[in-house]
């Protein structure tokens, strides 16, 4: 793709250098210099080098580890934007972190998505651009713009390619179970049901599977692995009811705790992830990244010529 406008401004916070510099490569596009820093105190130092008057201004952070460092970056950057008379911000988020906290589901805890959302509005972002919210609502959080994509179709290809015959989509959980349906209708295969409780943090207990896995490869989907407590023990599952071959199709790889080891020692051949978060350090050897950069520089494009978005995803529509 070769693209080139002025006004398009393509500047990264500091949570994936790596995936801002690819998408820029997609978009024929320099990196707007900046240099963002840290005062001995460990507060956040911010200066751009380059005039932002008047520009289409897409900042790309992931909030993921360190989730408030990368969080309060972003505010920062925002809000160094607007003081310099940048014509429209758009956050990219590739993962938004905090997603999970969605809804008060018992007494006494906040609504941190939403809080996530109330802040950035206020800081002065005016459109966001996202993959895979762990609840499509959270749309409604924002009173601006959102425009969300969909990594199953960049992991789609993945999948496709293993040519996998007598195909079962399987849902870790119930809170999943749209995501697996959209995938099992465009493999155009069985939905099954793992029935998971989960007793802490970073642990789940999963018994039974709701449909017949017996002698069947299982793409297992999920939008997160964050302990890889869900996956690893869904993939346990499924092997001890007799699936065959068992596939991890996960869109972003938080990998905290004990994740690399969990995947690394887990019942699932391969596991595939998107590069909506940046990943470092040691990787378990099963897992093969899949980069989400060409879906993020085609929506970028779409949204600067202010043209549909939703039409890159005609064929993957959520079901
Ligand atoms: C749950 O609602 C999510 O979709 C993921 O299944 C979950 O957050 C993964 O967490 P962990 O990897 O720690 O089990």
């Amino acid at each position: 793709m070769s693209y080139k406008d002025s006004r398009l401004k393509l500047l990264s916070g500091s949570a994936h250098t790596e995936l801002t510099s690819e998408i820029a490569s997609y978009l024929d596009v320099p990196l707007t210099a900046a240099s963002i820093g840290r005062f001995p105190d460990g507060e956040i130092d911010i200066k751009l080098h380059e005039d932002m008057r008047g520009s289409d201004v897409f900042v790309l952070q992931p909030t993921g580890p360190p989730v408030n460092e990368n969080m309060i970056e972003l505010l920062l950057i925002v809000d160094t934007l607007r003081r310099a008379s940048a014509g429209r911000i758009t956050a990219v988020m590739p993962y938004f972190g905090y997603a999970r906290k969605d809804r008060k589901d018992e007494g006494r805890v906040p609504i941190s998505a939403k809080v996530m959302a109330n802040i950035l509005v206020s800081s002065g972002v005016d459109r966001v651009l996202t993959i895979d919210l762990h609840a499509q609502q959270i749309q409604g959080f924002f009173d601006i713009p959102v425009d969300h994509l969909w990594a199953r179709s960049v992991l789609g290809e993945a999948v496709q390619e293993m040519n996998l015959d007598n195909l079962v989509v399987c849902s870790p959980d119930v809170g999943g179970v749209k995501l697996a349906r959209a995938w099992a209708k465009s493999l155009r295969c069985p939905l099954t049901i793992v029935d998971k409780r989960r007793v802490s943090g970073d642990t789940v207990v999963m018994e039974n599977v709701i449909g017949a896995v017996e002698g069947c490869n299982v793409l297992l989907t999920d939008d997160m692995i964050s302990t890889a407590g869900t996956i690893t023990e869904a993939a346990r599952i499924l092997k001890e009811k007799g699936a065959l071959r068992v596939i991890i199709a996960a869109t972003h790889a938080v990998l905290c705790g004990p994740a690399v080891e969990r995947l690394q020692n887990c019942a699932a051949e391969k596991v595939l992830v998107s590069n909506t978060i940046a990943l470092r350090g040691a990787l378990p050897d099963n897992l093969e990244v899949v980069s989400v950069a060409p879906l993020l520089a085609r929506a970028i494009t779409r949204i600067h010529r202010e043209e549909s978005v939703s039409a890159l995803f005609e064929e993957v529509k959520t079901a």
